[in-house]
C-alpha cells in the first residue's frame, strides 16, 4: 500500500499501481478571465479538504500596490522588485477569505485593477518572482491552484490539469453579475476581449492549455455541474 510522506514530487499519480488512492495531489485549473476558475477552485478545495491558491490575486495585488505607489505598469524592473516583497502573504489570505472579507477587498476586483494585473503579468521579472513563490506552495501538494499558467509553468507535473473555456459574451455576463459592474455590457465585453488578447498573446507564459490538460467548456454548465465533472475526472486519475 502507498503511504504518503508528503514529499512526493509533483505529478505523483493520484492512485498507486495497485489502485490505492494517493495523498497530497496538486490540481491545476487554468482558463481565461471569468471562466469560473475561482468559484470552482474554492468549492473543489473545500470538498477535498485541500488548500486553495488563486494566483490571479497575486497579480492583482501587485497591480494594486503599483498603482497606489505610483510605479509605472511598464517598469518591469521596479515591478519585479515589488513582486519579491510581501505580495504573497496577502494573496494567500485573500484566496481563502470569506465572501464578507472579500467584500472589504473589492478594490482588487475593479476593472481598473484587473486590466492593470494583466499588464504587470506580461513582464518576465514579475512572472519569475511570483511563479517561484507559487511553486514553493505547490510543492507541498494537497492543493487546488487556479490561474493562467498553472498547468504549463507553475505545476507542469500536476496530477490533474483542467482548462476551462466559455465564450467572451458569457464570461462578460458572469463578470457583470459577480461584480455588479456599473459599465455597460459592451464595455465589459470589450475589456474582457482586451484582457484575453493580452493574456494569450504575451510572449512570456501566454494563456494556453497544457498538452495534457482536460478542456471543459462551461458555457452551458452551472458551477455545481463543473465541480461534479472534475470530481469524476479525479476518480479516474
Ligand atoms: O484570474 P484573474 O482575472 O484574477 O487574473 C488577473 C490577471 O492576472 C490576468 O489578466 C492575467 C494575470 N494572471 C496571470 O498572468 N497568470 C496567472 N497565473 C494568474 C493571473
Amino acid at each position: 500500500m502507498f503511504i504518503s510522506t508528503g514529499n512526493e514530487p509533483l505529478g505523483t499519480p493520484l492512485r498507486s499501481s495497485e489502485g490505492v488512492p494517493r495523498k497530497r495531489p496538486t490540481i491545476a485549473i487554468d482558463g481565461p478571465a471569468a471562466s469560473g476558475k475561482t468559484t470552482l477552485g474554492r468549492i473543489l478545495a473545500c470538498r477535498l479538504g485541500f488548500r486553495f491558491l488563486d494566483t490571479g490575486v497575486m497579480y492583482r495585488t501587485l497591480a494594486w500596490i503599483a498603482i497606489h505607489r505610483g510605479v509605472s505598469l511598464s517598469d518591469s524592473v521596479a515591478l519585479g522588485k515589488l513582486a519579491t516583497s510581501d505580495i504573497f502573504a496577502f494573496a494567500v489570505e485573500e484566496s481563502n477569505a470569506s465572501s464578507e472579507e472579500r467584500d472589504k477587498h473589492r478594490k482588487l476586483y475593479t476593472a481598473e485593477v484587473g486590466n492593470a494585473a494583466s499588464q504587470v503579468a506580461q513582464w518576465p521579472e514579475v512572472r519569475e518572482a511570483l511563479v517561484k513563490q507559487q511553486q514553493n506552495i505547490a510543492g507541498r501538494g494537497s492543493i487546488v491552484m487556479v490561474g493562467r499558467d498553472i498547468g504549463t509553468m507553475v505545476a507542469p507535473r500536476a496530477d490533474l490539469k483542467v482548462f476551462l473555456v466559455a465564450s467572451a459574451e458569457t464570461r462578460a455576463r458572469r463578470r457583470m453579475l459577480q461584480t455588479g459592474e456599473a459599465d455597460s455590457f459592451p464595455e465589459v465585453l470589450a475589456h474582457m476581449e482586451e484582457r484575453d488578447r493580452r493574456d494569450t498573446q504575451r510572449s512570456h507564459s501566454p494563456l494556453i492549455p497544457a498538452d495534457d490538460a482536460r478542456k471543459l467548456d462551461t458555457e452551458h454548465m452551472d458551477p455545481e455541474q463543473v465541480v461534479e465533472k472534475i470530481m469524476s475526472w479525479l476518480g479516474d486519475s
